[in-house]
C-alpha cells in the first residue's frame, strides 16, 4: 500500500492558469489562489444537536409562497415545512443537509454553497444547478435546481418552485442552495476500504462507464471522477448501485475545430490534485505547449478510480510523492506534474493482488503519463468488460435495464 493510502483527496478551484488569446476561455470562476477553500455555512452547533436528534427534529424551516412568484406557479404548490435532519457531508464548495418536506413526504438531499470566496452567485453554483437540471440519467442524481433571487431564497422541487423565507434558520440569501434526491448510500471512498469483490468492481466501473457516456454524449465534461463524488448502497437483490453526485465542476465542453480528435477544450485548472490530467498541470506549469483539455480528463480520472479500487484507496502518482497530503494544493499539483514526468509508468502494490485484466485496462487508461483510451467503445471492448479468465462480462444493456428498473421502484 502506498504512503497515502485512505487519505481524502484535496479539491483544487480554478488556480488561474495563464489563458492564451487563441484558446476558447471557459466561462469559470477567476482565480481564487492555491488554498482550497471548505466552507461552513451555518451554525455548528445548531446541526450537531440536529444530526444527532432523535423527531421531532430540530431546525423545523417554514417555506411560503412568495409574493414574486408568477401567478401560474403559485396555483401549483403549496406551503409547508422543511426539517433539517442532519448533515450528509462537507466539501469544498459547502454542506449537504438530508432535508424532508413533511408536504411531501419525502427527503431531499440540499447543498448549500456559501458565495463569499468564490465570486458571484452566478459563477458559483449556478453551473452545477444547469448541470443537474439538464442532466437526467439514473446513475447521476436528479438535482431539481434552487436559486437566489435579491430577497429571497428560491428553492425548486418536485419541478416547480417554492419560495423560502430568506430570515429563517441559518441559510442566508447570500447562500447558494442546490435541492437534489437523497441518495441513501455510502461514499464509494468509505466503502473501497472494505471488502469490494471483483464482481462488485467490475460493476460499479461499469456504472460509471454508463454515466460518463452519457454526460461526454450530452456535450459534458465531468472533471471530477473519485470515489468521494460517487455514492454506493446495494439494491434490493443485493447488486451494487452507484449514483454519481456533486456536478460542481461539469461543464459543457467547448468544440475546438483545430483539434483533430474533435475533442473539446478547456484551460481551467479545477479538480482534485491526484487526479489532475497532464493537459491540466500543463496549462499551469507549461503554458508554452498546453492546449487545454477535454473529455480525456475524464478517462483519465477514471482509470485512477480503477487504481483505487483495486488496491483499496491508493493512488498511483501521487502516492509516489513524499508528505503529498501535507502540502499546498498548488504545490501538489506541482509535484503531480514532475512525477508523471519522472515516471509515467503505473506500478502496482505487491500486496494487493489485482486480476491482470484490470491492470491492462488501468495502463491503457493511464498510458504514457496522458492515457491512451478516449473512447467508451474501446473500454467496452476491453476483457476487463467482454470477459476473461478472473471475470465474466458485463451486458452493458441488461445492467442499464436492471438500473432503470430498481430506480424505477424505489
Ligand atoms: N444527493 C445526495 N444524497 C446523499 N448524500 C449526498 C448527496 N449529495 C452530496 N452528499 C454528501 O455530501 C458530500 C459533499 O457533497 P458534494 O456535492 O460532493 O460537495 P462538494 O462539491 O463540496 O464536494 C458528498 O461527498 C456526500 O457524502
Ligand atoms: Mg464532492
Amino acid at each position: 500500500m502506498g504512503c497515502c493510502s485512505g487519505s481524502r483527496s484535496v479539491q483544487v478551484r480554478p488556480l488561474g492558469p495563464p489563458k492564451s488569446e487563441s484558446r476558447a476561455p471557459e466561462s469559470s470562476p477567476k482565480n481564487l489562489g492555491s488554498q482550497a477553500y471548505r466552507a461552513s455555512p451555518l451554525d455548528d452547533q445548531d446541526l450537531g444537536e440536529a444530526a444527532d436528534a432523535p423527531r421531532p427534529r430540530a431546525l423545523p424551516i417554514v417555506w411560503t409562497l412568495s409574493d414574486q412568484l408568477p401567478r401560474a406557479l403559485k396555483s401549483q404548490i403549496t406551503d409547508g415545512t422543511i426539517y433539517v435532519e442532519k448533515v450528509l457531508g462537507t466539501g469544498i464548495s459547502g454542506t449537504v443537509y438530508l432535508w424532508s418536506d413533511l408536504a411531501s413526504s419525502r427527503f431531499y438531499a440540499v447543498k448549500v454553497m456559501p458565495q463569499t470566496k468564490f465570486g458571484t452567485q452566478k459563477q458559483y453554483g449556478y453551473y452545477e444547478y444547469e448541470a443537474t437540471r439538464d442532466i437526467d440519467h439514473p446513475l447521476i442524481v436528479k438535482g431539481y435546481g434552487g436559486y437566489k433571487t435579491k430577497k429571497k431564497l428560491v428553492i425548486v422541487t418536485h419541478g416547480v418552485p417554492s419560495i423560502e423565507k430568506s430570515h429563517y434558520g441559518s441559510v442566508t440569501t447570500k447562500d447558494s442552495v442546490l435541492v437534489m434526491d437523497y441518495v441513501p448510500g455510502e461514499e464509494l471512498f468509505d466503502i473501497m476500504q472494505g471488502s469490494l469483490s471483483y464482481e462488485d468492481i467490475q460493476s460499479v466501473a461499469a456504472q460509471v462507464l454508463l454515466a460518463l457516456e452519457y454526460m461526454h454524449k450530452q456535450g459534458y465534461m465531468y472533471r471530477d471522477l473519485k470515489p468521494e463524488n460517487i455514492l454506493f448502497y446495494r439494491d434490493a437483490q443485493g447488486r451494487p448501485r452507484i449514483k454519481i453526485i456533486d456536478l460542481g465542476f461539469t461543464r459543457k465542453l467547448i468544440a475546438d475545430s483545430l483539434d483533430d480528435r474533435k475533442l473539446v477544450r478547456s484551460d481551467s485548472l479545477v479538480g482534485t490534485s491526484d487526479i489532475a490530467h497532464m493537459g491540466m498541470l500543463e496549462t499551469l506549469f507549461q503554458p508554452a505547449v498546453a492546449c487545454g483539455y477535454g473529455a480525456e480528463v475524464d478517462f483519465w480520472a477514471y482509470g485512477i478510480l480503477l487504481y483505487k479500487l483495486f488496491t483499496r484507496g491508493d493512488s498511483p502518482f501521487s502516492d509516489r510523492i513524499e508528505d503529498f497530503d501535507s502540502l499546498t494544493p498548488f504545490n501538489q499539483l506541482q509535484a503531480m506534474y514532475h512525477e508523471i514526468r519522472r515516471d509515467p509508468h503505473i506500478h502496482f502494490p505487491s500486496d494487493v493482488s489485482i486480476p491482470e485484466v484490470a491492470k491492462d485496462l488501468i495502463r491503457k487508461l493511464l498510458c504514457n503519463g496522458r492515457g491512451r483510451i478516449i473512447s467508451w467503445d474501446e473500454v467496452r471492448a476491453h476483457p476487463f468488460f467482454t470477459g476473461s479468465t478472473t471475470l465474466s462480462g458485463v451486458d452493458f444493456e441488461a445492467l442499464f435495464h436492471d438500473v432503470q428498473a430498481s430506480e424505477a421502484s424505489v
